[in-house]
């Protein structure tokens, strides 16, 4: 199995990475894939999130055998992450994971710089109102609000969980 990924600014990048030195497995770009990959090979694919839409998800399903799907979404991991995903990505036979990644404002155009600050415009007032905020909370509404990182090697365990029993 090969790993193939979509990443805008980078997040999506930095988890196929670490995915693939750990496991010793391939890893391409869509687009270096898509030169030195053939048809109906077997790949997991890692996508940024992009509307709870995994970016990229259409064409790996069409082209490779897609054994795995993963989306990088700036919000906080949680089970609502996952049913939009459901909903939202035709991955047939496929396990859907989700991990988080984090936002790069400055690495986007302003109109979607813009489109993200209006959909989470509700969240950062509420976490701007709250009093005490949590570690999490903090960290959290600091991205939001500057950009910043929650990649982490340790997100990517139930990942290899899922590749010791089927890779
Ligand atoms: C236009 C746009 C839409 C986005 N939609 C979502 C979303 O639905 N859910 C989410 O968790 N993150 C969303 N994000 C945040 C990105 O998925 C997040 O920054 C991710 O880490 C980007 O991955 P990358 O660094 O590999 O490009 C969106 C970002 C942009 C620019």
């Amino acid at each position: 199995m090969t790993i193939v990924y979509n990443s805008k600014t980078g997040h999506t990048r930095q988890y196929a990475e670490m995915l693939a030195a750990a496991e010793k497995m391939k890893v391409y770009s869509v687009q270096e894939a898509q030169q030195v990959l053939p048809e109906k090979e077997p790949v997991i694919f890692l996508g940024w999130l992009m509307a709870g839409h995994i970016s990229g998800i259409d064409q790996a399903v069409r082209r490779w055998d897609v054994r795995c799907a993963v989306g990088v979404g700036m919000a906080p991991d949680g089970k609502d992450n996952l049913a939009t995903m459901a909903k939202a990505n035709f991955v047939p036979n496929a396990p859907l994971f989700y991990l988080q990644g984090g936002w790069a404002p400055k690495k986007v155009g302003w109109f979607q710089r813009r489109a993200v600050g209006m959909v989470t415009r509700a969240t950062r007032k509420q976490l701007q109102a709250k009093k005490d905020r949590t570690r999490q909370e903090e960290a959290y509404l600091s991205m939001l609000i500057r950009g910043g990182s929650f990649v982490e090697y340790q997100n990517l365990k139930p990942i290899q969980d899922w590749l010791a029993a089927n890779g």
